[in-house]
């Protein structure tokens, strides 16, 4: 399975990004030496993608946790202040808490003798993020893989790919190895404006690896839908919630309820980190809203008249009710969600 250039390298203390912003004309990492440049690294969507940001958010806080490891004095407390900046980057991804929140456990959970033991306790439990991520993806490809049959056409939104995550990606998990066994399919691509990630980032990736790729305007999803085109539609997710919304780019909920007209199956990706089982449903979450100039310009070519007023919500709630299943690390998960979700996502994480 040939996927995509790795979202994040971390060798021998240190950190690197792809910068995606720069996709899919230039693949170049940016090296991370301390929690400012990794705070606007994720602001400004160089890295991005839940799993993704959650492992960079990791690595971040141990590499300003081994910065300031001389002049800290309070180890718990200067952790904590760095992982709230960290998570503070996006609101709505339920990833970044979950990894600071694995991380200060690694080091709450017995007392560290020194601060060297504790940095080295920080670097094991990131590592750890980091590889039962790329695990994890290749579990909900294995679940996920009976989905893709010959000659199928799959509709995706966003980048839920490799370069979101840590290897296959999650919604794309399915694909690559449906690829890699020799089905043939084809895959329609959203451009998921106003950031383009499905024209710049999932088209770009999944045609290197050799897949049957069309891309569409996000308009176009409901003709290709009623010609027949889609079979089934399979997202990525930013937070699925303890009922089973799911929260994933704006767009996700209008191509649900085109499913449902068009009776095509709606399938969400989701690993156990992207669960939130303590937030009870979708209205619950905080929708990042971005920058005005993502819609009235890109990449500084102004679209629009300059100062037009503009709402540009980074993500949507797609109720659980239009959710066909959810494609996890431990299986299928079908409705009813919340007992069910609860019981996949139970034990270690
Ligand atoms: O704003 P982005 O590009 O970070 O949004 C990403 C998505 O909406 C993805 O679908 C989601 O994070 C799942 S990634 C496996």
């Amino acid at each position: 399975v040939s996927a995509a250039p790795e979202a994040i390298r971390w060798s021998g203390g240190r950190l690197a990004i792809l910068d995606q912003t720069r996709l899919p004309q230039t693949v170049r990492y940016e090296t991370i030496g301390t929690a400012d440049a990794l705070f606007e690294a994720i602001r400004a969507l160089k890295v991005r993608g839940a799993p993704a940001i959650g492992i960079a958010a990791a690595y971040g806080i141990v590499v300003e946790m081994q910065r300031r490891a001389p002049a800290i004095e309070d180890f718990s407390g200067t952790l904590a202040a760095v992982c709230a900046q960290i998570v503070s980057a996006r609101p709505t991804a339920v990833n970044l808490a979950w990894a600071a929140g694995r991380l200060r456990r690694a080091v709450t959970a017995t007392a560290a003798t020194t601060t060297d033991e504790a940095l080295r306790r920080l670097a094991r439990e990131a590592e750890a993020i980091h590889e039962e991520d790329r695990q994890i993806c290749r579990a909900i490809g294995e679940h996920g893989l009976p989905l893709i049959v010959r000659g199928c056409g799959v509709l995706t939104h966003c980048n839920a790919g490799a370069l979101a995550v840590s290897e296959l990606g999650t919604a794309t998990a399915p694909l690559y190895l449906a690829h890699a066994r020799g089905v043939p399919f084809r895959v329609y691509i959203d451009e998921t404006r106003p950031l383009l990630q499905g024209s710049r980032l999932t088209a770009w990736e999944l045609e290197r690896a050799g897949m049957d790729v069309t891309l569409i305007c996000d308009s176009a999803a409901a003709a290709m839908m009623a010609e027949g085109a889609i079979d089934l539609v399979l997202v990525g997710t930013d937070r699925v919630t303890a009922n089973g919304d799911v929260v994933n780019k704006i767009g996700t909920l209008a191509l649900a309820i085109l499913c449902r007209h068009y009776d095509i199956p709606f399938y969400v990706a989701c690993p156990a980190s992207t669960f939130d089982s303590t937030t009870p449903d979708g209205a619950s979450v905080a929708i990042e809203e971005r920058d005005a100039d993502e819609v009235r310009a890109f990449r500084g070519t102004q679209a629009a008249p300059a100062h037009v007023a503009v709402r540009n919500p980074a993500f949507d709630v797609t109720p659980a009710e239009l959710v066909t299943a959810i494609v996890t690390d431990r299986g299928i998960v079908h409705p009813p969600y919340r007992d069910r979700l609860a019981q996949a996502f139970s034990g270690p994480q």
